[in-house]
């Protein structure tokens, strides 16, 4: 059987970091036997984010998207293992955390019930090549 290593890049959102939701979010990833790679707490300037997030940059949510992740730190985190972008996805569980499953951490940690929906605690990247554009933005130095 083939093992697929591969790379994600993870960002605990604003609201995750100011909830005290960061180490509950980098123990869900570690007993889940994936590998931290890279760890760093930081404010993102802008332009960071409107590079991050530019697939949605015609979207509506978009400026109220980039205003709240510059709106406090983020913790971004490149973390390794046997499918860990879908791995990865699949604990963060559905965008909305008013509907996502029971046992993911949008399911389980929710949201304050007047929020947006962009606090959704967690990003994670969608495919091999988010993934790799992703971690190089936020982590240049780990560039392949
Ligand atoms: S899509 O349509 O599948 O591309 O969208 P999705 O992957 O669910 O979301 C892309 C990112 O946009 C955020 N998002 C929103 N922000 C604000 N308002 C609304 N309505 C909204 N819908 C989606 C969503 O949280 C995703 O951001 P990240 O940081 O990747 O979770």
């Amino acid at each position: 059987m083939t093992v697929t290593t591969e790379r994600t890049l993870i960002l605990v959102k604003p609201d995750g970091v100011a909830r005290g939701l960061a180490g509950e979010v980098l123990r869900r990833i570690e007993a889940k036997g994936y590998v931290l790679e890279a760890v760093e707490l930081r404010r993102a300037p802008r332009d960071l984010l409107e590079l991050h997030y530019a697939e949605h940059a015609n979207r509506p949510f978009f400026a109220p998207l980039v205003d709240f992740m510059s709106s406090g730190p983020v913790l971004a985190v490149v973390a390794s293992g046997e499918r860990v972008i879908e791995g990865f996805r699949s604990l963060a569980g559905t965008t909305d955390p008013t509907t996502a499953a029971p046992g993911t951490i949008r399911g389980d940690l929710g949201r304050t019930w007047d929020a947006p929906v962009q606090q959704n605690i967690v990003h994670g990247s969608d495919s091999v090549e988010s993934a790799e554009r992703e971690i190089s933005i936020w982590f240049p130095f780990l560039v392949r």
